[in-house]
């Protein structure tokens, strides 16, 4: 972040004091249209589309947008602790990493980049079962790391793939509930996209025992209800379910062994029209009543976003996209720069909030 300099007041002391070397990437929207210029376009579309009319792909921003910061004053501000704890873990900021599938569309070095990047600043990934690296490979770079789980049809493939992430110290489990289909993404039909030749999707082709070209052939479960949540939790590690946003089921999935909750709606990808990730938060962190945390993502591009997901009651928030763009510009460093843009935007924004402590971001922070 660029040191406010022409300013006629000094800059912060916890604003970066050089310049950044591009003023073309000063914020996550920068990052956005960087990489919209360099990718090509079936790939762009995967990684950029939602489904259908995309309404909810752009509510999820738009929720934002609606909530106002009615900031405090006269407060000590002088230095701002963002850690949080999050399953017996201390974050450094409550930011992680969503699951997003295929990263090495967008840079050679895919999810490992992504891996060091978040790792060298201790923050949390969650490696998707459609990753473009083997989840072991990603384990060895040593961060702190969750691995998100769709169910394979075959049993025996579904029990393997899961043993293989706790075999490699995969943290937690991330169920995720709202893919019982793909949805339709129309970006992706009018370009033709395809995952291109030699692509590789080895945590499913390795789990089912088939070779890298035979993984198009491996089934996904065509239904998912409850007592799969506690096949899952039997394994011990905390599942968290992902692509909740109705309070009744964030009640199911406690009573069926959720550890944790993540408020989402896959970025848009899935069904659309859907409440946006913002404005389900406060129902399901209400009938959630403080047993479990709960989790964010979608949309989440601005310090001042993650400050309002925090005053409705998110533990933490994940981000999906801006990690795809920060691959696409610049691998590791882009990525790494994605995460420290978005890290200073929230501490600037908590300090100008009045609020120096996590425990500070309460709902009468907002309007
Ligand atoms: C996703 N998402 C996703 N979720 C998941 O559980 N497993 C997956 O493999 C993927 N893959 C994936 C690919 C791409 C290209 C995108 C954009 C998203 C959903 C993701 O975890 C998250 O819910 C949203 O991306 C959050 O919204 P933002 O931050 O992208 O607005
Ligand atoms: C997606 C799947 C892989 O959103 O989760 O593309």
């Amino acid at each position: 972040m660029p040191e406010q300099s022409g300013l006629p007041v000094p800059p912060r002391a916890s604003f970066e004091p050089a310049l950044p070397a591009d003023l073309n990437l000063i914020n996550l929207h920068d990052y956005e249209r960087v990489a919209a210029e360099r990718l090509a376009p079936g790939p762009l579309a995967y990684f950029s589309g939602g489904a259908e009319d995309e309404v909810t792909l752009r509510d999820n921003r738009a929720a934002f947008g609606r909530q106002a910061i009615v900031p405090r004053v006269m407060r000590d501000v002088s230095s701002v602790d963002m850690s949080v704890e999050v399953f017996g873990r201390r974050w450094p900021s409550p930011i992680f990493i969503a699951p997003t599938a295929l990263q090495r569309m967008a840079h050679p070095d895919g999810e490992l980049a992504t891996a060091r990047a978040a790792a060298s600043r201790g923050m949390t990934i969650t490696v998707s079962t459609s990753a473009s690296t083997d989840l072991a490979d990603i384990a060895a770079v040593g961060g702190p790391r969750w691995f998100q789980v769709y169910f394979l049809a075959d049993p025996g493939a579904r029990r393997a793939l899961v043993e293989r992430a706790v075999a490699s110290g995969y943290e937690a489990l991330v169920l995720t509930v709202d893919l019982a289909r793909i949805g339709r993404r129309e970006r992706d039909l009018r370009v033709g996209f395809q995952i291109p030749e030699g692509l590789q999707i080895p945590n499913v082709a390795i789990a089912a025992g088939v070779t890298p070209e035979e993984v198009a052939s491996v089934e996904f479960v065509d239904r998912m209800t409850w007592p799969d949540l506690e096949w899952l939790a039997g394994f011990g590690l905390p599942v968290i379910v992902k692509g909740i946003l109705h309070p009744d089921d964030a009640k199911l999935a406690i009573e069926h062994g959720a550890a944790g909750i993540e408020v989402s709606n896959h970025g848009g990808r899935q069904l659309d029209a859907t409440i946006a990730s913002l404005d389900a938060l406060p129902a399901v962190v209400d009938a959630v009543a403080g047993r479990i945390p709960v989790l964010l993502d979608g949309g989440v591009r601005r310090g001042v976003d993650v400050l309002m997901s925090l005053a409705l009651g998110a533990a933490a928030v994940g981000i999906g996209r801006p990690v795809i763009w920060g691959l696409a510009v610049d691998g590791q460093a882009g990525v790494g720069n994605v995460l420290d843009l978005l890290r200073r935007e929230l501490e600037n924004a908590m300090a100008l909030a009045g609020a120096p402590t996590i425990a500070d971001l309460t709902p009468e922070l907002l309007a």
